[in-house]
């Protein structure tokens, strides 16, 4: 029998947004999954004539409280399956956690607030509410990234010695916010976006890759945290030097005012025994150096059996070749494997059983709490000389 269609409500996503767009196209991927209603902009008669205009119908609601009110009358199965929350840092946590005590699973937007107390507070309501909760760290739905966590986590390379992760953009080199416009005016204001601009809006993707890949932690942080934009509220350029769980150590950098950079987001992993390469601007493969020999690409699709330096490939490492390889998966993609994985969960929570929302697939609260301390830290270090800051 076919899967019933789950039902999804997002929240914001009106008015010339950016990152509903993704995620929206994410969702429909599998054919399991589509958006049924929404509150998608803080002004209610928006929020109703942006609905109107949604490429195919859905109920609008004036705003995400009426919606959650609405909603968490129904019986699961006519009620939303999940809640997506697309607006602005500072318009999470209440959303989440008005969703979350009324029992409907969130995927919510980094980061996850903008103070690293919310975020506590919102992972002890997921606890005791026992309701799947996920974290939309794009990157980590890269098939790539997969292959590459299974490789450094199942010790192929040795211990990590040193990981350099970043996250270079140029789009705020200039004074964006100052014409008013929409991503940049709420992202260098600290009451929207938090106590940091870059690291909160892309550096918490540098650090979560670093984690996600290693399956390290990061102990000890010092940072750098600049504004070379005069008149800006928040820092674009955020560099912090870290010490992992393993006695490793690290460079989680990010940068908006770097002329040129798009989106180039990579992490080089070194090891005791050679360095692994990842980057999202050419994501459908991991190149692997070892000492001595030519370096070694694997693409995504092309993966399987077995090799001399891999061993005996796992079976999910290749039946994730979505679409053949050459056929380039990218950003889209990544979304859909988030929301697929969490879709798994979704329907084991309806069903009453023990679902994972483990971090494996998907970032879960306690990552969220996670980057929103590492940002704080970070900021504080920056104030005080750079010292290190245990987490
Ligand atoms: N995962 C990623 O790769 C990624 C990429 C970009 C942005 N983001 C995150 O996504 C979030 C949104 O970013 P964006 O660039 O799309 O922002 P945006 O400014 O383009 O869109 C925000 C939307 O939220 C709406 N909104 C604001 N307050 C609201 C309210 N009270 N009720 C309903 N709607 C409301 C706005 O009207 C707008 O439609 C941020 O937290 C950001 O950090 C993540």
């Amino acid at each position: 029998m076919p899967k019933r269609v789950l039902k999804v409500g997002v929240i914001g996503g009106g008015g010339g947004a950016f990152i509903v767009n993704p995620h929206q196209k994410a969702i429909h991927f599998d054919g399991t999954r589509r958006v049924t209603c929404a509150a998608l902009h803080q002004d209610p008669d928006i929020a109703m004539s942006e609905a109107r205009k949604w490429a195919y119908p859905i109920k609008g609601y004036p705003s995400y409280d009426a919606m959650i009110e609405a909603q968490a009358k129904l019986p699961i199965g006519e009620r939303i399956d999940y809640a997506l929350i697309v607006t602005p840092n500072f318009v999470h946590f209440d959303p989440a956690i008005k969703l979350v005590q009324a029992g409907i699973p969130v995927f919510c937007e980094k980061p996850i607030t903008v103070k690293a107390s919310e975020a506590i507070e919102l992972a002890a309501a997921v606890k005791k509410n026992k309701v799947p909760f996920g974290i939309a760290h794009t990157y980590l739905g890269h098939w790539s990234s997969w292959f590459a966590r299974w490789i450094i986590t199942s010790g192929k390379l040795g211990a990590v010695r040193w990981c350099d992760s970043y996250y270079l953009q140029g789009w705020l080199a200039t004074r964006l916010e100052s014409e008013g416009q929409m991503q940049a005016s709420w992202r260098t204001d600290p009451k929207m976006a938090g106590a940091s601009c870059c690291g909160g809006d892309i550096g918490t993707h540098a650090y979560m890759q670093l984690r996600f890949l290693t399956g390290l932690e990061v102990t000890y942080v010092r940072g750098m945290i600049e504004t070379f934009l005069k008149g800006r509220q928040l820092d674009d350029h955020f560099t912090t030097y870290c010490r992992l769980s393993n006695g490793g150590r690290a460079l989680i950098r990010a940068t908006q005012i770097a002329i040129g950079n798009k989106n180039n987001m990579g992490i080089e992993v070194n090891c005791e025994k050679g360095s692994l390469i990842w980057k999202q601007e050419d994501s459908e493969r991991i190149t692997i150096r070892l000492p001595g020999e030519p370096d070694r690409d694997y693409w995504r699709g092309e993966v399987g059996g077995s090799d001399s330096f891999l061993g005996k490939i796992p079976g999910w490492v290749a039946d994730e070749a979505t679409i053949p390889s050459g056929h380039g998966e990218a950003f889209h993609d990544a979304f859909a494997r988030l929301h697929r994985e969490f879709e798994k969960d979704v329907r084991k929570y309806n069903a009453g059983r023990k679902f994972s929302c483990d971090g494996s697939k998907y970032a879960n609260i306690q990552d969220g709490v996670k980057h929103m301390k590492f940002v704080e830290a970070a900021v504080k270090s920056a104030k005080n000389g750079s010292k290190n800051i245990r987490l």
